[in-house]
């Protein structure tokens, strides 16, 4: 498949390429264990916001380098600043816009994946992990907790016991451990993981795009709603997907035994 840059943006800590109908955004901070600093987060989110808007792309990855996904928050910029500047900076809103893209997100992760960088990871929709991959949320050690979503996600995946282990200890667990806990959706010898990801990341970007967009909807509304209105959620996306001509493709399709030919519409 081509490999292409997207454009020749300015970026300075990301790169990004495309692979046929995916787009894969890089942190590229080797030197600072890829530390999530602001203009990081504010390139990292910019690129994935421009493919979230390409009709040309169906699925994004993101990763690191086989060392570290991304070793947390940059502590050496936060180390100084006061709540006040924090809160006004609102430096950490770009996590945020990370789980607010409509197009699923697979996080490749090798290596150390702690603090911030755990959770960008459980930001996204899947992580594919190298046999390698670490994940924990040490901020304890530092003198505080997770604070992009680490308490909360880490809690409703790994359960309240074991979440509580690993944010109050600042301890950390591999890549067999983490699948035994759900947190991962596979773990591959260290050479795969990229490409075990972006073939992941074809494969959904192969379905149709109205579908996989609003099944992704659904899904999350099950960790921001009560069950009533996540089924309302879900009720609507269905029954918006009738008027796309993806549904009536895909179901013609099935009844005529033949691949369908996803428009997107
Ligand atoms: N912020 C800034 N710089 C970092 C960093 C971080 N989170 N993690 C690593 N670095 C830097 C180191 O300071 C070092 O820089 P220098 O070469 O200039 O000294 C470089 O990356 C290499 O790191 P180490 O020498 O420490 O590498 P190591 O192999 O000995 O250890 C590590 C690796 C265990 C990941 C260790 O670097 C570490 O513990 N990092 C910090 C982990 C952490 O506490 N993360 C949470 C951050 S707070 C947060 O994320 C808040 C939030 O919820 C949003």
């Amino acid at each position: 498949m081509a490999r292409t840059a997207v454009k020749a943006l300015p970026y300075e800590h990301v790169l990004v390429r495309r692979e046929g109908r995916v787009g894969l955004v890089q942190i590229n901070r080797p030197k600072a264990m890829n530390a999530l600093s602001t203009p990081l987060m504010a390139e990292l989110v910019q690129a994935l916001r421009e493919l979230d808007l390409d009709d040309a792309i169906g699925a994004m990855v993101v990763t690191g380098d086989e060392r570290a996904f991304a070793a947390g928050a940059d502590i050496k910029e936060m180390a100084g600043v006061t709540p006040m500047e924090l809160l006004t900076r609102g430096s950490l809103d770009l996590w945020d816009a990370v789980g607010r893209l409509a197009k699923p997100v697979i996080a490749a992760v090798s290596g150390f994946c702690f603090g911030g960088g755990c959770e960008l990871a459980m930001l996204c929709d899947m992580i594919v992990a190298s046999e390698t991959a670490r994940f924990g949320q040490p901020e304890i050690a530092i003198g505080v907790i997770p604070g992009a979503g680490g308490t909360q996600r880490l809690t409703r995946i790994l359960g309240k016991a074991r979440a509580m282990e690993l944010v109050l200890t600042g301890e950390s667990i591999g890549a067999r451990e983490a699948l035994a806990y759900g947190l991962v959706n596979r773990v591959v010898p260290v050479e795969l993981y990229l490409e075990e990801a972006l073939k992941l990341a074809a494969k959904i970007a192969g379905q149709p795009p109205l579908a996989v967009k609003m099944a992704k909807e659904a899904i999350n509304a099950v960790d921001q709603m009560h069950l009533d209105e996540g089924l309302q959620v879900e009720r609507k996306n269905f029954y918006l997907l009738f008027s796309s001509e993806d549904q009536k493709e895909g179901m013609a399709a099935f009844v005529q035994k033949r691949a369908p030919n996803w428009k997107g519409k």
